[in-house]
């Protein structure tokens, strides 16, 4: 934009004597055009995030998926030798992993029961996990934490301790919850699923999810999720223009290729509601849909609620397989 300001105004020197007028006022358009342009970029602002110098074309396919599930401490399920890795050892795995940033989404900041006397052993694992958190910055490890809560404790005590926390009002921008949880480490480690930074997901409750690792591309579209959350900070308003680094890399119709332990595979990251979803990014709803059309034996379904019609403006993670 100032090249081409310069470029018009060394234009308007030479022209000077002719129609200097003319020139002036195309200047003036000109400059009028530079700067709408750039209020609309303003409005997303994202220069200066980088990527890690990882794109499109050279992040990685080649991909570890380990699904993590934590199955209540009190349940005895029948597990006919086939038991995932707990949720919380997934955790401490992508902690371990980290050299740079861990990125966090989650509905609820709770890892700390006050209730330790009555359930020591439960409360044990999502205290080990917030201090890991609060030692990242000891490791020069990056904390950055997106979130629609106001008045979070843990939060607070984690922005002290040099995370970077963002807050999302999520009441004026759809009158629901962010409800989303996931994590991406180091742009290249991601995990998606229904359990979140409460201690009862890592003792007292049933969740699902996957970590995916040494998957950048597949980091880099569930990055840029986190990016436009990040850019909604204090905004009271969904910009209409967003861009590029908030578009989605993969949809629907074009998933990324990818091999997930070694077997060929497909995969993109879809959100909702619409209202969140930037150019090309799938709506959960089509997502679903998709899957649903796509099957050819049999669809496996794990969801936290079923209330299809009753909670649509909530942002949920769940999984289809
Ligand atoms: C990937 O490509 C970008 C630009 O094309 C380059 O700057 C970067 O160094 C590359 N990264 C790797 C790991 O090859
Ligand atoms: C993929 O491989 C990893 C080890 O490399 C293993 O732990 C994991 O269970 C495998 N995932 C699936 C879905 O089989
Ligand atoms: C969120 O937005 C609403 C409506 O503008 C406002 O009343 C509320 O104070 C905001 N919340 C915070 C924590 O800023
Ligand atoms: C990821 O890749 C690195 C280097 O290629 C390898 O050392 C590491 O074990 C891989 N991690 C997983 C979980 O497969
Ligand atoms: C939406 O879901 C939440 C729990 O996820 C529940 O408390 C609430 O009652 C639900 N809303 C409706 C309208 O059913």
């Amino acid at each position: 934009m100032c090249m081409m300001c310069i470029f018009c105004l060394c234009a308007c020197v030479s022209l000077i004597s002719q129609s200097q007028q003319k020139c002036i006022a195309i200047f003036a358009l000109l400059c009028c055009f530079a700067v709408l342009v750039a209020l609309i970029f303003s409005s997303v602002n994202v220069w200066g995030d980088d990527e890690d110098g990882i794109t499109e074309e050279n992040c990685s396919r080649n991909c570890r998926i380990v699904l993590v599930e934590n199955i209540p401490d009190d349940l005895l399920l029948p597990m006919n030798g086939r038991l995932h890795l707990p949720l919380s050892v997934g955790f401490h795995t992508l902690l371990d992993q980290a050299k740079h940033s861990v990125e966090v989404v989650s509905p609820v900041w709770d890892l700390n029961s006050w209730d330790m006397e009555t359930w020591p052993n439960m409360a044990k694992q999502g205290q080990l996990l917030f201090q890991r958190l609060l030692s990242l910055k000891s490791r020069g490890v990056k904390l950055k934490i997106a979130s629609s809560l106001t008045n979070s404790a843990e939060l607070r005590t984690l922005a002290d301790r040099d995370a970077e926390v963002r807050f999302v009002n999520m009441t004026v921008l759809t009158r629901g919850g962010l409800h989303s949880s996931f994590w991406i480490v180091d742009r290249k480690h991601i995990y998606i699923g229904s359990g979140d930074m409460d201690w009862r997901s890592l003792s007292k409750r049933k969740e699902l999810g996957v970590m995916v690792f040494n998957c950048s591309c597949l980091a880099l579209d569930l990055h840029r999720v986190f990016s436009f959350y990040w850019q909604l900070q204090d905004r009271d308003y969904i910009p209409s223009i967003w861009s590029k680094r908030v578009t989605a890399l993969y949809g629907k119709d074009n998933a990324l290729e990818l091999q997930l332990n070694d077997t060929q595979a497909a995969a993109y990251v879809s959100t909702s509601p619409e209202l969140f979803c930037p150019k090309d990014r799938t709506r959960d709803v089509d997502a679903i849909h998709h899957v649903i059309q796509s099957a050819k034996t049999f669809i496996f379904i794990s969801v936290t609620d079923y209330l299809p019609l009753a909670n649509i403006s909530i942002l949920k993670n769940n999984i289809l397989i």
